[in-house]
């Protein structure tokens, strides 16, 4: 049969919307939070400090126009825009997409204004980017819709594509399992592990190449950062021959 990934697009808008949005905002916010969440939140800031490093390393003018596909709360758009670099930031729950406007706000209008807020699939944003950046978001979808999601991410980038995906690991399929056991206020999102190979040969077949990699783990949070480039720009520009 085969998988319907609109219908899971529907299903995680009504999660990350509701009941999804409560937890994930907890996380990403500054309140007090217990071992499993407070672990979650350190990881994905360890995550998002390194891939701030990576994108600045790549030399990007300050007006580069880069994309955060899956935007959450803005967490990484307002850094971003704090860096002096246009946004365009997109989630397919409207709540997210509230709460990220009102944070960049929050943060004072030359940082608002240097953001586009989108609700909606990160499928049907347009437009090309010189750098697109995507976190926590494939960790939620199986094998046919990560590839494709990946493959129009790829095409919407100029430069670089950062992403996080959930490696797969016997352990982790345990610690995973675990979680499913904690107490339901605290219990963790569905996550869909990928196998390194998998997602290597997914960005290929898009027309990229990765660059590198490095997992991120702290208690419950482990993911695997990965920055991919285009092949045709390691051709030009001569790093690489095929
Ligand atoms: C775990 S949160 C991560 C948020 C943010 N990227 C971060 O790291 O702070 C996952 C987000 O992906 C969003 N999302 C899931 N599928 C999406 C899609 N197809 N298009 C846009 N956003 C999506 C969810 O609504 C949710 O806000």
């Amino acid at each position: 049969m085969n998988f319907d990934v609109a219908q899971h697009k529907t299903k995680l808008q009504s999660y990350f919307n509701g009941v999804g949005f409560e937890r994930w905002s907890a996380i990403y916010g500054q309140g007090p939070l217990t071992g499993v969440r407070r672990s979650v939140r350190d990881g994905h800031t360890m995550m998002m400090d390194r891939a701030e490093a990576w994108l600045l390393e790549q030399g990007l003018p300050t007006n580069a126009h880069i994309f955060d596909a899956g935007c959450g709360t803005g967490l990484f758009s307002i850094r971003l825009a704090r860096r002096g670099f246009r946004v365009t930031a997109a989630d397919i729950a409207p709540q997210m997409v509230r709460t990220a406007s009102q944070q960049a706000h929050q943060a004072g209008a030359a940082i608002a204004d240097r953001i586009r807020f989108v609700a909606g699939d990160l499928e049907v944003v347009g437009g090309t980017y010189d750098a697109v950046v995507c976190f926590d978001v494939l960790i939620h979808y199986p094998r046919p819709a990560f590839a494709q999601l990946c493959s129009r991410l790829a095409r919407l980038s100029r430069g670089p594509l950062i992403l996080t995906y959930a490696p797969y690991n016997r352990l982790l399929a345990f610690k995973h399992w675990l979680g499913g056991h904690f107490p339901h206020s605290q219990r963790r999102t569905d996550i869909q592990m990928m196998p390194g190979d998998f997602v290597r040969h997914t960005l290929e077949q898009a027309g990229m190449r990765v660059r590198r990699q490095v997992p991120v783990s702290c208690g419950f949070y482990h993911v695997v950062l990965l920055e991919a480039e285009k092949q045709e720009f390691l051709n030009r520009f001569g790093r690489v021959r095929f």
